[in-house]
């Protein structure tokens, strides 16, 4: 068995990617396993911050790592909350923050936004950035309940509905998360042959 670390505590990723790589022969092991500092996530993009995380863990333990990062980017707002996304506000629930986002653009003749994934693999071949971009705009009101965080306010382009009133397999068959994590489940099947 191929040993994985998973550069997160966050128990909910650790189930997604384990769900996804067991299959394909992996051990996964995540941040819970190991004494460990987090990096100071200092990167500029997302695909910096999830190299970041990857890096420190992939030193610490020799394993091959993964670490993601996403966010919100809006137009309007020039590219915030960006990769704060997970700060922004911090201390307010989402719908406060949704709410927030969405009174900030009451004057916006923009209204365009992006969802950004960057999944980071280094393995002894070296780094591997994987990214997923999900295009659409921000709504006018708080709408749905699946999924999480900033999808009651983002309208997938093309769509009338929020990424909150979407199915979860409709939402990840689009998704920013979906798209990274195809292409890195496609590197890593390609590795296995
Ligand atoms: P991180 O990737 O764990 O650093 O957190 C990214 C943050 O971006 C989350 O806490 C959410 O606020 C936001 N975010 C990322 N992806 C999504 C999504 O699919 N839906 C809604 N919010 C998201």
């Amino acid at each position: 068995m191929k040993d994985i670390m998973i550069a997160t505590s966050n128990p909910n990723k650790v189930r997604e990617y384990r769900e996804m790589l067991e299959p394909m022969g992996y051990a996964v092991h995540d941040l819970s396993e190991i004494e460990h500092e987090d990096p100071e996530e200092n990167g500029k993009t997302f695909a910096e911050n999830a190299l970041i995380k990857a890096r420190a863990v992939y030193h610490h333990t020799g394993m091959t790592a993964i670490a993601d990062d996403s966010g919100l980017s809006i137009d309007h707002l020039k590219g915030q909350p960006g990769i704060h996304s997970a700060r922004y506000l911090a201390g307010h629930d989402y719908t406060y923050k949704n709410k927030m986002l969405i009174r900030r653009l009451r004057n916006a003749t923009d209204r365009s936004a992006r969802f950004t994934c960057a999944i980071a693999l280094i393995d002894q071949k070296g780094e591997h950035v994987f990214e997923g971009v999900m295009e659409g705009s921000i709504s006018r009101e708080i709408r749905g309940d699946h999924g999480f965080g900033y999808d009651p306010i983002f309208l997938p382009e093309g769509m009338n509905r929020t990424s909150a009133e979407l199915l979860p397999e409709e939402k990840n068959a689009i998704s920013h998360r979906g798209q990274a994590t195809r292409k890195l489940l496609a590197y890593l099947q390609e590795e296995g042959k």
